[in-house]
This record gives C-alpha cells, structure tokens and sequence, in this order.
C-alpha cells in the first residue's frame, strides 16, 4: 500500500488473495523463533483459490489514528508480535523501494496508519492452515505485490507464519532453509508452476472443526529441544528426501510423490511421538482414513491416494483425477454422513462410481458412521491475485470494515 499511494491522496487501498498450501516434506521446527527459521526446508503444493482462499484488504491513510486488524469481520488484536512483525517489514520494503529516499512526503507516507481486514471463503473450523493464506496476504498486497519482488515479500509471510511463506507461489513450492543468520536467503521459490500436472488432485478430508490441542509455534520448538529423532530428520533425512520429492514432480511419478508423501507425514507425526512430553495431533479418525488408504492401495497394486496430515487431525489426500469418483466413494462407504449427505462433497465436482464388490470386501471394513463431517476436491492453484476489482475491497471508503 505505501509504495502505491501518492502522497495527496487520503487513503490507499489494496486488495489482494492468496491461497492455503499443504507441505509434502514437512516443515516442523525453528533454528531462530524470533526471525522464524526453520531447521529444514519443505516442500509444498498451493491449493485452488477457487475452493480454498484468503482475501486481505490493506489500506494507508494519514486520517487514521492507529494500526487495526479485523479477521473474519471481527476486530483482532494488531499488537500480536507476528502482525507487527509482518507490518514492520511491509514498511521496511516500502522504504527500501523508495530508493531510501528521506523527503518529507516518504517519511509521512511511511508513518501512516494501516487498517487490514482479512476473510476466509471456508470455515475456519476445518482447521486448515488459514493464517497461512493470511499472512502471505499481506505479504502481497501490503508492497503492492505486482511491483515487489516475490521472494522478498515471502520474507514478510514468513514473519507472520513460516508455512506462510510457500502460500507466495503457485503450484509447487519449495522454501529452503537457507543459511545465513539474517534469514535473507530463507525464501520460497516456485519448483513447478500448477499447470505442471493437470491431473493430481487433491481431497481434504474433514474429520474435526476443533482447534489444534498444541498450536504448531509451541510444539515444533519442545520438539527441537527434546527430539533427537527430528535433529536426525532434519540433518540427515530431509535433504535427501528434498532431493527425491523434487524428482518425483519433475516426472510427474505419482507412485514416487505419493509414497513419500505418506512416509514425510508419518515420519513427521514420530517426531511428535517422540516429543517430550509428546505431542499428538492424529486421532483414531486419522488412523482409520490412513489404514483405509493403504488397504486401497493394496488392492490395487500401486499408490492410487497418498495421504498427509498437518498439526491436526484431518486428513489431505493426494490422487489423480481419474481415481477421485472411485475413491470419494470409498470414503462415503466408509464414513457414511450423518445428516448432511447432499454437501458432504464440496468443491470441484465429483462424479458417481459404483464399486466392485471385491473392493468394497477388501477395503470397506468397518465403517464409521458421521466420522468424516465433509470432503473438500480441489486441485493445485495459482499464487496470491491483486484484485482489480474496488468492489472487492473489504474496507470501505471510512477504512472500516464493509460488513
Ligand atoms: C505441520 O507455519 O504453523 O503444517 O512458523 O510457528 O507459524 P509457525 O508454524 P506453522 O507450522 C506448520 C507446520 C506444519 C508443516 C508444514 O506446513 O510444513
């Protein structure tokens, strides 16, 4: 916003949305908690904003007395260190591509006050990581994100939430851990953009709208103090699987992604096991849908669907478009809905599939009525979108909320 406001102008606004990102190698634990660095890096898949999206209004104007923050239509505490944070570095870029300059115009525009209003189009209760798309908002539309530098604005996400800074790209998305102690060589950068692989899609599994028992930013540092499991994981383990999953991309091997995808998130779910005290994050549903993919698999022969959990229980499960109406059937077999049967699919569309009664003997064990609450079909997606559009803004012409 500052880099595009003229200084007679009262108030600036921008609008900006981004997308929600599932890791592949996870990332889970901070070499420095107050830059947020991580001790590995990841690798992850952006998610369609037109199934799963964060919209961020930003505006600038030297009439507002101070910084406000509104998250889903209700005011928010802009004092929280990672927001100021994320805005300090905003103003810092600003500065920055002003070429340093210090007139008197770039310092009152610099000093101005921001309001930033950010919406979810998906409850905030399917417990997907919404701060993400948020803050990687941001990071986008705060430098006016068309003339910024993608990898220095991943630096503001990152401020905000380290998995937020893969949400600055589309497709495939790697975030290396980099080196140096500043953490300006700690930034996301595109692998593969998401026309890459047309067919992978992607099913989230709903399994809980409750909050994660242990939120991520305190679990992930007991883990790097007490596990020499996740030391081992991150020194050892995942360069070389960095190595591997960047390959399975390139070749589009869904056999390879997917087996290292399952074997990245259960290996990360052992770093939280072996946590002291430990953590857990995957319940008796999380067990059920992993157990159900690999008797899937097995019946078939190879990887059909791979699944991946985050610091929570639901389940994200990675196919191809030609396995989705099969295995979407499997799952309603297997988790018949409990009231809601016509949206217990959502998203992109799915189409009927009957099942061979073998597959339904081998696979449809015991089924658990009303465990899965709804499945999200999406797909790989496109990074954060300025919007053009002034009646998208979420802040009305006062700067407060529209709504
Ligand atoms: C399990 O990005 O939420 O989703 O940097 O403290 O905000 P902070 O943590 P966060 O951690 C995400 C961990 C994960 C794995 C991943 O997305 O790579």
């Amino acid at each position: 916003v500052p880099g595009a406001m003229a200084a007679e102008r009262a108030l600036a606004m921008a609008t900006c949305t981004a997308p929600v990102n599932i890791a592949v190698i996870k990332y889970w634990g901070k070499r420095d908690t107050d830059l947020i660095l991580p001790i590995n890096s990841s690798l992850s898949v952006t998610l369609h904003q037109d199934q799963l999206k964060t919209t961020t209004t930003a505006a600038a104007s030297r009439d507002f007395t101070e910084d406000r923050l509104w998250l889903n239509g209700t005011e928010a505490d802009v004092g929280h260190p990672r927001v100021q944070a994320c805005l300090r570095e905003v103003r810092r870029l600003a500065r920055k591509r002003r070429g340093g300059s210090e007139d008197a115009a770039t310092l009152g525009l610099l000093s101005y006050k921001v309001h930033v209003a950010s919406e979810n189009n998906f409850p905030t209760a399917a417990g997907l990581a919404s701060s993400a798309a948020g803050y990687a908002c941001l990071g986008g539309c705060g430098t006016g994100h068309g003339g910024g530098r993608r990898d220095e604005l991943s630096e503001v996400a990152r401020r905000g939430s380290g998995s937020a800074c893969r949400s600055m790209w589309g497709g495939f998305v790697q975030w290396q851990r980099g080196e140096r102690p500043d953490g300006t060589d700690s930034l996301a950068h595109q692998v593969a953009p998401e026309t890459h692989w047309p067919e992978l899609r992607v099913l989230v599994l709903v399994v809980s709208g409750q909050k994660k028992p242990v939120a991520s930013t305190v679990g992930m540092q007991t883990s790097v103090e007490t596990s020499p499991l996740l030391k081992h994981r991150a020194e050892v383990v995942v360069p070389e699987r960095l190595a591997q999953m960047m390959r399975h991309i390139r070749e589009r091997d869904f056999e390879g992604f997917g087996q290292l995808a399952m074997r990245d998130s259960n290996q990360f779910h052992a770093t939280c096991l072996d946590t002291f005290p430990p953590i857990f994050y995957l319940n008796d549903l999380s067990r059920h849908i992993i157990a159900l993919a690999h008797r899937y698999n097995a019946h078939h022969g190879h990887t059909k669907v791979a699944y991946t959990f985050d610091a929570g229980p639901n389940a994200v499960i990675f196919t191809l478009a030609d396995t989705v109406d099969e295995f979407v059937e499997v799952v309603r077999r297997s988790f018949p809905p409990a009231a809601n049967g016509d949206q217990f699919v959502r998203g992109l569309p799915v189409g009927s599939a009957a099942l061979p009664q073998e597959l339904v003997a081998a696979v449809v064990t015991e089924p658990v009525p009303g465990a899965v609450q709804y499945i999200l079909h999406t797909k790989p997606g496109p990074g954060p979108q300025l919007v053009d559009d002034p009646s998208q803004h979420l802040l009305g012409a006062d700067g407060l909320p529209r709504r």
